[in-house]
């Protein structure tokens, strides 16, 4: 068992708070699919007449880094918003670590969410709040009854393991360069543990060195905390040096998914011109900028290819 995986029920009395009543949040029911901790079949999501996915099928493998790719508007902020519980899909079914996450009648129904952060496109940190306030939100809202000492400690640890230095804890939003927001908003998506992290464009309007650095602390904390990713990116350095996988979003479902070099073998369109074109060709020296960056990117995931 990973050290981030939810304690047992058994261990309850041992902990400063309480864990979610609901035997269900920590039963271990997820066994056969303790492989694929999400999983998705014949999704279909609309609105009104316009169809975003249909028939989309799709898994993620434990302990993998699975970016997720396509042209803007094909649905990839969509899709991780239906894998989250926050669009209810018309067909289909997502299964979040067994759990059907298209049954809950509504989202307050998901008892599985302390088990996944995430970081929306575009941050969304509370303004009025500061750095190490909005890494309190949700430990505050699934551990009500941890002093405000505890809070304050872990939400310092968390933003530490994030790169920022220990007084960013302190400072507001606006007092944040771009990437330390990404590098707060990663903090909070750490917050409970998760085993699954999503990232909807984490390094976007990040400058290359910046970005390098975001996604050599992305592989390092994945490999370290066990953690499974869902990363949507346009980044095509990102998608060479980090992800063990890559999801293609186009025509509404999933055309390919595969290592880069999987795809390139695949004749779609689309692959072909974003991993085949010039811009493609110069994200293949991306280690050689990581490397100017001071930053070592050649490890393979735990997922592997
Ligand atoms: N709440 C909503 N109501 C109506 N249409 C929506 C809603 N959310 C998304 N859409 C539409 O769904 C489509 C897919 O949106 P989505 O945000 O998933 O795209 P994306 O692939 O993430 O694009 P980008 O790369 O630009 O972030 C878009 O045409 C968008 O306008
Ligand atoms: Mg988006």
């Amino acid at each position: 068992m990973s050290e981030n995986q939810p304690l047992p029920p058994d261990d309850d009395e041992d902990l400063p708070f309480p864990l979610d009543d609901d035997d269900d949040a920590a039963a271990p029911e997820e066994l056969p699919t303790d492989d694929f901790p999400i999983e998705i079949e014949g999704l279909t999501n609309s609105f009104g007449e316009q169809v975003i996915h249909e028939d989309l099928s799709l898994k993620v493998r434990r302990g993998e880094i699975l970016g997720v790719v396509g042209g803007s508007g094909t649905g990839k902020s969509v899709l991780m918003r239906s894998i989250i519980g926050l669009q209810i899909p018309e067909h289909g079914c997502i299964k979040v670590f067994g759990r059907d996450i298209t049954a809950a009648e509504d989202d307050s129904e998901i008892k599985i969410r302390y088990r996944w952060g995430v970081l929306f496109q575009g941050g969304a940190l509370f303004s009025t709040l500061t750095v190490g306030e909005n890494v309190q939100v949700p430990l505050k809202q699934y551990y009500p009854e941890l002093s405000a000492e505890l809070l304050d400690e872990i939400a310092r640890y968390k933003v530490v393991m994030s790169g920022l230095p220990e007084e960013a804890a302190s400072k507001f939003p606006s007092e944040l360069s771009g990437g330390m927001k990404k590098r707060a908003g990663l903090a909070r998506a750490l917050a409970l543990d998760p085993e699954l992290l999503f990232l909807d464009e984490p390094t976007a309007g990040l400058d290359p060195i910046g970005a390098a650095m975001f996604d050599e602390l992305l592989r390092e904390l994945t490999d370290t905390l066990g953690l499974t990713v869902f990363l949507i990116t346009h980044d095509l350095d990102t998608l060479y040096a980090i992800c063990d996988r890559v999801a293609v979003l186009a025509d509404k479902h999933v055309v390919a998914v595969g290592t880069i070099p999987e795809l390139l073998e695949t004749d779609h369109p689309w692959i072909q011109e974003y991993f085949n074109g010039p811009r493609a060709r110069a994200a293949l020296s991306a280690k050689e900028r990581h490397a100017k960056a001071g930053v070592a990117v050649d490890k393979p995931g735990k997922a592997g290819a």
